[in-house]
């Protein structure tokens, strides 16, 4: 079908990348008028529209109750016009057309949080990405309309706050209890990037002056009692604002920056132009409510969109095809802002492990698609770990291979030809080859294609040549909707060591890549090719793939000597980390002997914990159940991935004896000066608590009740309170009482409370009830319903049991209710083609019976997908 311009849109209907045409009408300006009252809410608009190629003229509308339309000042009457659940059509429309609707709509019961919707008691909000704008009012909604938007919001004086994007050009009374503002925004911008805020909130100010000399007025809006809790927010915008002066050169454009909290979100943040709508879970920091993993999301989200400002909004997406232009390039932007701030180390490890936690299983699955899908049916579905994660793994290798000044050349060269435009991928790998010099469009495959790449690898060593050969050889599994597969570039940095003293070898090899970065990056970009290295004295263990330099599985042939050798004297931390997660891989999933990963981390760890506690807190990462599970392709028994995993971490307890005490009491948070270094320290500390839990140390319990009480620190109570409650510790459930009724009133650290509970490894479906039934619990609130149903995953036995029946009726609850978040939630099942019989069986009935019970998109296209393996 033709996405442009033709009339009727059929339900579940698929839409394709290659039936893309250009919009009909462009739309000049918009005039929106916002009027809200307690049951129901006004919109006029008024567009300014011009004929761009023949066609109809569409405005696309969802639940819209139109009450007037008009065409250069002359009302339509309903056979002038064609009107279905989906859009209006009015054929053989002027080439200049002022288009002027009023409509009304309902966000006082829109629970689907999209569009306009009443969030909480006194907030209303927008969310318009990708489609929401369409159910506020008519209006080509589509990324390639970009428009000058005029805003006015009215609304009863009990909501303090009318705000909408750009700048504030009047305000007043209007009429009997009730105000209105007007805003104007001077840039271009399409329809999914407009916002608007009504409602009683507070606000934090600050000011930012840019490298260009602009004063912005800085402002973030929240509860009152949480404004505390916003400093930390705005000084990372702050932040992020001088870092991408600095890094990429890219100032900000307006005058004010405001961010909204809510705690009805669907996702995590939304960029809109000037106006950002925040989770207040990506917003809200604070060392005693929250915990540092989350301060350090907020950080990074405030980032996330600030950076959109210029990949995404100054430069947006032609089409919701091309959603990883600008998702994966900011998701890169962000991951090196965060490297910047905390152990980069970390920073990769961390983002290397959602990789391979979530979109590596995605991409082997029936939900695999390329990070450019070329068709889908529910745009809302391809939010995926694919779009953003993978999306950000193609920019990282083309700057791994080009190197910062290269790269940083061709992003200038993208600003400079696309600045107010809406483009494409190709677009985008175009302007950086011409910037760089360097032909980069190979990775346009990466795009294109689903799946992740098989890389086998191979070392040989003569001798007598001192020549040693690395061979190797890409493949990618057959996909059941993309043929064609091509080799795609892999830049594979890599080191040798000499195995004998630990040091790295100098590498010549006239096959690295020239990028003017110290370590050695050979593209391999054939089916199977080799490279030679000279002058190598004795027969050396390579690292490669170092940083994670591409997103592949990789299969070398380490012995599990050589893995622990490089977790000893590997100089990149996230390689040192990779070599532990391939050799507890291997034990766990092979049974290969634990004893030389246990002696390697006793040798390494005194040394790491002394230069980066956080790194050496990583050190431990034992892979969870559920990655275990995603590497297990049939016959899949989560419970026998359990024990071993179990026994695994007995072992460890066991042979690390007075280790972990000592350990534990001697490590110190307070006295850190950074806080990465502290959180490294907390989350080291917690660690040792809970492998003294399972040597039974008769004191662990009182030293976690002690630490749960004496702290006021977020981490240090969580890890005490889930030792205490994980293994039902005689304190447990005073612990859990206390915390209650301390953070009763605090929604972020609630959440907590009851996600701890629900991930108690011996949770039973009556946990579950009792925690779904609780006061507290709220379907209505997305966070609310991610914390008992994260942490219910947190243990697969759990979620392939008595999990499955709660995730099925969770997606038949929101399948009305919540479309967005019922189809994410249901993903939780997607891997249940793997399992073992019976399982495998019973998990396809119940989700098979589930059909003839949705209705939305978002959940069918899903559920079908699921189903169709
Ligand atoms: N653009 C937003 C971000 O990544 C996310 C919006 C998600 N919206 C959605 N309907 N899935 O920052
Ligand atoms: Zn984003």
């Amino acid at each position: 079908m033709n996405i442009a311009a033709n009339p009727i849109v059929e339900a579940n209907q698929t839409i394709y990348l290659k039936d893309y045409q250009k919009p009909s009408y462009v739309v000049d300006s918009i005039h929106l008028d916002i009027q809200v009252y307690d049951d129901h809410t006004d919109v006029s608009s008024k567009l300014v529209m011009k004929r761009q190629t023949d066609g109809d003229l569409v405005l696309l509308g969802r639940d819209l109750e139109l009450k007037s339309i008009k065409i250069n000042g002359k009302k339509l009457t309903e056979s002038e016009y064609k009107l279905d659940s989906e859009q209006l059509v009015i054929r053989n429309a002027p080439e200049q057309a002022i288009v002027e609707t009023v409509v009304l709509i309902h966000p006082e019961t829109n629970t689907q949080l999209e569009g306009l919707y009443l969030a909480g008691s006194d907030l209303f909000v927008t969310q318009n990405e990708p489609e929401g704008f369409r159910k506020i009012t008519f209006y080509p909604d589509r990324p390639d309309v970009l428009s000058v938007f005029t805003t006015r919001v009215e609304a009863d004086k009990k909501y303090p706050v009318l705000l909408a994007n750009g700048n504030l050009i009047e305000a007043g009374e209007s009429g009997e209890d009730r105000h209105y503002t007007i805003w104007q925004d001077p840039t271009k911008k399409p329809a999914y990037l407009f916002a608007c805020v009504i409602g009683d909130l507070a606000v934090l100010k600050d000011r930012y002056t840019t490298s260009e000399g602009r004063d912005v007025a800085l402002e973030i809006y929240a509860e009152e009692k949480d404004i505390p809790k916003c400093h930390i927010a705005m000084e990372a915008l702050k932040h992020s604002m001088r870092w991408d002066e600095e890094h990429y050169g890219r100032a900000y454009d307006l005058d004010n920056y405001m961010i909204v909290a809510t705690s009805q979100f669907n996702m995590g943040a939304m960029e809109n132009k000037g106006l950002n709508i925040f989770n207040t879970s990506c917003v809200l920091a604070d060392e005693e409510y929250t915990t540092d993993a989350a301060i350090m999301r907020v950080q990074s989200v405030i980032a996330h969109e600030y950076f959109h400002n210029w990949t995404g909004n100054r430069i947006t997406c032609r089409d919701w095809f091309q959603l990883c232009l600008k998702e994966g390039l900011t998701v890169f932007r962000d991951q090196s802002f965060s490297e910047d701030l905390q152990s980069a180390a970390v920073q990769r490890i961390d983002d290397v492990a959602v990789l391979k936690a979530h979109q590596f299983p995605e991409d082997a699955g029936p939900l695999s698609h390329p990070p450019r899908p070329d068709h889908f049916v529910e745009i809302n579905n391809f939010y995926t770990a694919t779009v953003y994660e993978k999306g950000a793994e193609i920019n990282r290798m083309m700057s791994t291979l080009l190197g910062k000044e290269k790269f940083r050349k061709g992003t200038d060269e993208y600003f400079r030809r696309h600045d107010g435009q809406a483009v494409t991928v190709e677009d985008w790998v175009a302007a950086l080859t011409a910037g760089s010099g360097v032909d980069l469009s190979a990775f346009l495959i990466w795009y294109n294609q689903p799946g992740t790449p098989k890389l086998e690898a191979k070392g040989e060593y003569d001798a007598s040549t001192q020549i040693y050969r690395l061979t190797f050889k890409q493949t990618l599994k057959a996909h059941p909707k993309y043929s064609n597969l091509k080799p795609v570039p892999i830049p594979v940095a890599l080191a040798l060591f000499n195995a004998q003293t630990g040091a790295q070898y100098t590498l010549k090899s006239d096959r690295l890549f020239e990028n003017g970065v110290k370590d050695g990056v050979y593209l391999f970009d054939q089916a199977e090719a080799s490279i030679e290295f000279t002058g190598i004295t004795e027969k050396p263990i390579a690292s490669l793939l170092r940083n994670f330099s591409a997103p592949v599985n990789l299969e070398f042939n380490y012995s599990d000597p050589e893995l622990a050798f490089l977790l000893q004297y590997e100089t990149n931390g996230f390689n040192q980390w990779q070599a532990t997660q391939t050799l507890l891989e291997r034990i766990l999933l092979d049974g290969h002997d634990a004893q030389i990963y246990v002696d390697a981390i006793q040798q390494t760890l005194p040394n790491v914990i002394e230069k980066d506690p956080l790194l050496a807190s990583r050190l431990f990462d034992v892979p969870t159940e559920s990655y275990l599970g995603s590497r297990i392709d049939q016959d899949y028994n989560p419970l026998i991935v359990h024990e071993a995993r179990e026994a695994l971490l007995n072992q460890l307890a066991k042979v690390l004896g007075s280790f972990t005490k000592d350990t534990y009491l001697s490590l110190d948070p307070d006295s850190q000066h950074e806080f990465s270094q502290a959180m490294g320290v907390r989350a080291l500390k917690n660690i040792m608590l809970s492998l003294m839990a399972r040597q039974g140390d008769s004191e662990v319990f009182d030293l976690a009740y002690a630490q749960y009480e004496n702290s006021m620190n977020m981490s240090e109570r969580l890890g005490a309170l889930k030792v205490l409650v994980w293994n039902d510790a005689p304190q447990a459930q005073a612990a859990l009482q206390d915390f209650y009724t301390h953070f009763k009133d605090e929604d972020l650290s609630l959440d907590q409370w009851f996600m701890i509970q629900a991930a108690h490894p011996k949770a039973t479906a009556e946990t579950i009830q009792y925690l779904t039934t609780h006061v507290d619990y709220d379907l209505g609130t997305p966070n609310r319903i991610r914390s008992v149903s994260g942490g219910l995953n947190a243990n697969p036995v759990n979620t392939w049991s008595f999990g499955v029946q709660h995730f099925v009726d969770l997606a038949k609850y929101l399948d009305e209710k919540n479309p967005i978040v019922g189809s994410r939630l249901l993903q939780v099942l997607t891997r249940w083609y793997t399992l073992a019989e019976p399982q495998r069986s019973e998990v396809k009935a119940s989700l098979e019976a589930l059909k003839s019970q949705v209705k939305s998109k978002n959940v069918s296209e899903t559920l079908n997908s699921m189903l169709s393996i």
